[in-house]
């Protein structure tokens, strides 16, 4: 055990407990009920108002509260009820299914505010359809787990006096520890709801995955440590395989490999594979992810200002963890196939230096001009095995990849590049379906030409402009025929913008993207 394993607090992880039970069933001492502007209230709501003799609406036209979205307003003691604590919350009239879940990460949000045990969300918005305030209730609970996730596993002091009265966003993950732990939902159906949730906990739990390894440092998670966290997928279903650096040697993965020279801790790759369509043998969608564990810049070293969001360098390979495992959580109906390059970039006197020369296994010469250009080496021969072995009918990589995408497209979006208009446009509406939306950017024959090396096959950088276009030239260089996606996510993986339900650094970014993206397209038609 290092030290600092003995330092951090060996206490089991906070949960949160969700259910869903009746609209009948006793409430916890917080109810969370909804309304709509003009103040519509809900089924819910309007039974409350009436139990406890109209003090909810006398409460609401005292405190301005008229039901538009977003307003929330809390009554206190009312009377005749069995909850001390009423939050009102208002809804929009037209909230599509991410405006839902978002909601239940304002609601869950309200109730840590309260420092509440327990809590109960009535999931009806007027004139809402059983089956439909099912599908609410789901939505309420994915955006309350989402919201809920906190990093806290190195803060051995479990009050945080030091952080006291200084913060009053008291779930931005610097406050106290959250004192929730059980979240009921009531919902006219609660048995729908139930089976339901059954394919969206799965997703929940893929996200939170990727968050974790984002957030883990890199003392902690090496390659070796993060290929470990990924055989637990086995417990879900997938079947998970390590190569080891002879492995990789034999495979001939040279552009990997010299990535990794400059590192004490050897490289792995980790292959996650989901059989879930009827034939075993359909060809599979493969997910590829960038996984480096930190990102130095080797021997053209980074400067130090920030360096150590390079901890979160393995977003992509994060991702592809979490989506394998929301995948074979969820039971999906498709062959996928998760690849992940883990690897260190380090200086060292066995570091690879700029104007090396490495092969890659697809047999292209790299000429390495710059070693912070490292992920798409590893990329490179990630994807080429890839193909080979598995013969995907698609292809989609996820790589933190360039700071260049952030100049581009700020934080907004993650950078899409594609060979295919089919699955180009696939992802973006499954982006804007799940909020984690994407903006196609150019490939063509003019930025591939700013690649071409004079002492090898190909380069490592193209040059100054146009740098998150040329890094998926590059990678494009290491694409058969496959249809072939790519999604350079510096700008959303770590250091994210905070949503309603993503607060903290690491956002766990495309791991709902790609689950509604082989749900809409790949689960049904298999070929
Ligand atoms: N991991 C970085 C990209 C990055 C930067 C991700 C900031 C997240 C935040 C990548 O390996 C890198 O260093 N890219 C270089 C490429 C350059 C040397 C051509 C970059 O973007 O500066
Ligand atoms: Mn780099
Ligand atoms: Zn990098």
């Amino acid at each position: 055990m290092t030290s600092i394993e003995s330092k951090i607090s060996t206490e089991a992880k906070p949960s949160l407990e969700i259910r869903f039970a009746s609209l009948a069933a006793a409430p916890a001492p917080v109810s969370v009920v909804f309304a709509m502007s003009d103040l519509k209230l809900s089924g819910s709501a309007r039974q409350l108002d009436e139990k406890s003799g109209g003090f909810l609406t006398r409460a609401a036209s005292a405190g301005e509260f008229t039901g538009k979205d977003k307003q929330s307003l809390e009554v206190l003691a009312p009377p005749k009820l069995d909850s001390s604590r009423v939050l009102l919350m208002g809804a929009s009239a037209d909230a599509s299914g991410l405006d839902m879940v978002h909601l239940g990460g304002r609601v869950l949000a309200a109730i840590k505010a309260r420092r509440a045990e327990s809590a109960s969300v009535y999931a009806d918005l007027p004139e809402m359809s059983a089956a439909a305030s099912a599908e609410f209730a789901c939505a309420l609970a994915e955006g309350a787990l989402l919201r809920n996730y906190e990093f806290r596993r190195y803060r051995s002091r479990p009050k945080d006096e030091d952080n006291a009265g200084k913060s009053n966003a008291e779930d931005a993950g610097n406050g106290k520890p959250s004192t929730l732990r059980s979240l009921v939902i009531h919902v006219a159906r609660p048995e729908l709801a139930t089976e339901l949730f059954k394919a969206r906990r799965p997703v929940v739990d893929g996200v939170l995955l990727a968050r974790d390894l984002v957030n883990e440092p890199a003392n902690m998670l090496g390659p070796v440590e993060f290929a470990d966290r990924v055989t637990e997928l086995r417990a879900a279903g997938v079947d998970v395989e390590i190569l080891d650096v002879p492995a990789l040697e034999k495979l001939k993965m040279g552009a990997l490999l010299g990535v990794a020279m400059g590192s004490a801790r050897p490289a792995r790759v980790a292959i996650m594979q989901w059989h879930g369509a009827k034939s075993k043998r359909a060809k599979p969608v493969c997910f590829v992810g960038k996984g480096v564990v930190f990102d130095t810049g080797g021997i053209s070293m980074k400067p130090a200002a920030g360096m150590e969001d390079m901890k979160g360098d393995m977003g992509g390979a994060a991702c592809v963890s979490g989506l394998m495992l929301a995948l074979a959580g969820r039971k999906a109906g498709v062959n996928a196939v998760g690849l992940i390059g883990l690897v260190e970039n380090m200086p060292s006197a066995n570091a690879q230096r700029p104007g090396d020369i490495v092969t890659s296994m697809s047999g292209q010469t790299i000429e390495v001009l710059n070693t912070d250009a490292e992920g798409r080496l590893v990329l490179a021969d990630v994807l080429w095995y890839a193909q080979e072995r598995f013969k995907p009918r698609l292809i989609i990589d996820l790589a933190t990849l360039t700071g260049a995408i952030m100049v581009a497209l700020g934080k907004e979006y993650a950078g899409l590049f594609a060979n295919d208009d089919k699955i180009a446009a696939e992802l973006s509406a499954a982006g804007e379906a799940v909020g984690e939306k994407v903006w196609r950017m150019p490939l063509a024959k003019a930025y591939d030409k700013l690649i071409d090396s004079k002492n090898a096959d190909v380069k490592n950088i193209g040059g100054r402009f146009g740098g998150a276009i040329t890094a998926a030239q590059f990678i494009q260089r290491f694409i058969k025929d496959t249809p072939w996606a790519h999604l350079d996510v510096a700008g959303t993986a770590m250091d994210s913008n905070r949503t309603d339900i993503s607060q903290g650094w690491a956002s766990g970014w495309g791991v709902r993207l790609l689950d509604r993206f082989v749900a809409d397209g790949y689960e049904k038609a298999e070929k």
